[in-house]
């Protein structure tokens, strides 16, 4: 079946006109993306009776994205998604200070992250996708070097391919990442308590009060934290599903390697996450506090509204040399991959 992609405008920025790009593939899914954070808008993905189903919240306005932006709805995240301690790393002997916009801490790049950047498109019409570059400049939120990445989303039947690639002129840290928030109720529930989940990994990075890794693995067995077989996230009373820790996958090899099963029965919808990156980052939206504007049909997004399954590399690496590398070095290549495949009775 025919691919094509599409290009509405959907605002402007500083001056800029942000488009909204969707790639639909035949039958399968629909994705749409944005320069702004290089953002997925929405995947809509047909249910076991056919009706599609958007499985991503977001906005209908530009503005709705720009004002929930500490919320990070369907963006990139980098620099360095995720934390880093005392927004604080040394490399080779050099110290470099961050921007700390979370407590002490660097969160998703400071500030002003990838997810707030203007990023150039090129609809790639061979490849059914859209490639998203942006040049991040030496010292931008205290990160040196400077370093162009770039995104491409793919649209591939009913797969989301995410590839990222990125060059810098001085060793820095790099740990890009997608902050999709997903219900796959297509919106008809409001909260992500039903989802069934599964993660491919027995340990977790254990974290300190402000959420940084000490350093320490712990086994996910007999614990709330045990996504070894698929299970209900909101489980009991007590339980409430409150989740924000980082899941060290297991046969972490950096080839592309099944990490996430997540299911909604009702819908029939189920997605699956494939990526080279050796953690998957799972955040319960459990700080979405109902307070957004332009919302997609005028839901409410509060606590658990949706979540997200990040698959990154390990926060604070920058500061724990026994964690996997993210230092990236003039004339290497980062590159990293993910995918996110969606299933039904109906399709497979
Ligand atoms: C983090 C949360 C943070 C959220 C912001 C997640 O990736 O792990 O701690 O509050 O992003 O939307």
């Amino acid at each position: 079946m025919a691919a094509k992609t599409t290009v509405q405008s959907f605002g402007k920025l500083e001056g800029r006109t942000v488009n909204k790009f969707t790639i639909t593939q035949g039958a399968g899914i629909q994705v749409s993306v944005i320069n702004y954070g290089a953002t997925v808008t929405s995947i809509i993905v047909p249910d076991k009776t056919g009706s599609p189903a958007d499985v991503v919240l977001g906005f209908d306005t530009l503005e709705g994205y720009i004002r929930s932006g500490k919320h990070y709805f369907g963006a990139i995240c980098g620099r360095y998604a995720n934390r880093i301690a005392n927004a604080a790393f040394g490399i080779n002997g050099n110290e470099y200070h961050l921007s700390n916009n979370d407590g002490i801490s660097c969160l998703h790049g400071g500030f002003k992250g990838f997810d707030k950047k203007y990023w150039d498109a090129e609809v790639l019409p061979e490849e059914n996708g859209v490639r998203f570059s942006y040049r991040s400049l030496d010292d931008e939120e205290g990160f040196p070097g400077n370093v162009d990445i770039s995104v491409t989303y793919i649209v591939a039947g009913n797969e989301l391919h995410i590839k990222y690639a990125a060059t810098t002129d001085k060793a820095t840290p790099i740990n890009i990442t997608s902050h999709c928030y997903f219900n796959l109720s297509g919106g008809y529930e409001n909260t992500i308590l039903n989802h069934q989940l599964q993660l491919n990994a027995g340990n977790i990075l254990e974290v300190d009060e402000k959420l940084i890794p000490t350093g320490n693995m712990k086994e996910v067995r007999n614990t709330t934290m045990d996504f070894t077989e698929v299970r209900k996230i909101g489980v009991s009373d007590d339980l409430s599903g409150e989740y924000d820790n980082s899941w060290v996958l297991k046969n972490s090899s950096g080839k592309l390697e099944k990490a996430v099963s997540l299911i909604h029965s009702e819908t029939g919808i189920k997605m699956t996450v494939f990526t080279t990156q050796p953690s998957i980052h799972f955040y319960s939206g459990h700080f979405l506090d109902g307070n957004f504007m332009d919302t997609k049909k005028g839901k409410v997004y509060g606590k658990y509204a949706g979540l997200c399954l990040e698959a990154q590399h390990f926060p604070d690496s920058p500061n724990h040399p026994g964690f996997p590398n993210t230092i990236l070095k003039p004339g290497e290549v980062y590159a990293e991959k993910t995918v996110y495949k969606f299933s039904n009775e109906n399709i497979r």
